[in-house]
């Protein structure tokens, strides 16, 4: 496989799981908040990213090629409030959307036909992630940012699975 592709898939093996690491630190975040169907939905959203950093990791070495599993960042969100978190969680999505478009990018360059395949469940994902955040902060916004108004949204979100 061309190098600067292999090099961008592995840096987003990474990323993928610290946006798991990201997610648990808000899921975190909502459980001091005393509100748990918003810790359990985001806590879901977190294996989620784990499950896209192995699809990734699998790839690589189903293409015979080596998968480095370097050091996760911290995560050090300090979140004001329910809307806040649901803002940073949008922002890092479409930061993702960013990297996974740079991959595309790379493979179209490289003639690497099965990568671009591989990356068409990204993007389609990516929107998919986009939206969803985005329908989080519309709710919150609509029930309005209090934990008294978020009772509802909470029970709600707990039942995702
Ligand atoms: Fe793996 Fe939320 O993007």
């Amino acid at each position: 496989m061309d190098k600067k592709v292999v090099e961008l898939l592995n840096a987003q093996v990474n990323k993928e799981f610290f946006s798991a690491y990201l997610y648990l630190g808000i899921s975190k975040f909502f459980t001091k908040q005393d509100l748990p169907g918003f810790a359990s939905w985001y806590k879901v959203q977190a294996e989620e990213e784990q499950e896209h950093a192995m699809k990734i990791y699998d790839y690589l070495l189903d293409q015979d090629e080596d998968v480095s599993l370097d050091q996760i960042g911290a995560v050090n969100i300090d979140c004001k409030d329910a809307l806040d978190a649901a803002k940073a969680a949008d922002k890092h999505e479409h930061y993702i959307t960013e990297e996974i478009v740079k991959i595309m990018d790379a493979a179209v360059e490289a003639k690497d036909y099965r990568t671009q395949l591989f990356l068409n469940w990204f993007i389609t994902e990516q929107a998919e992630e986009e939206r969803n955040s985005k329908d989080m902060i519309v709710k919150i916004e609509m029930l309005g940012n209090d934990k008294k108004n978020l009772y509802l949204l909470d029970k709600e979100l707990g039942a995702r699975k």
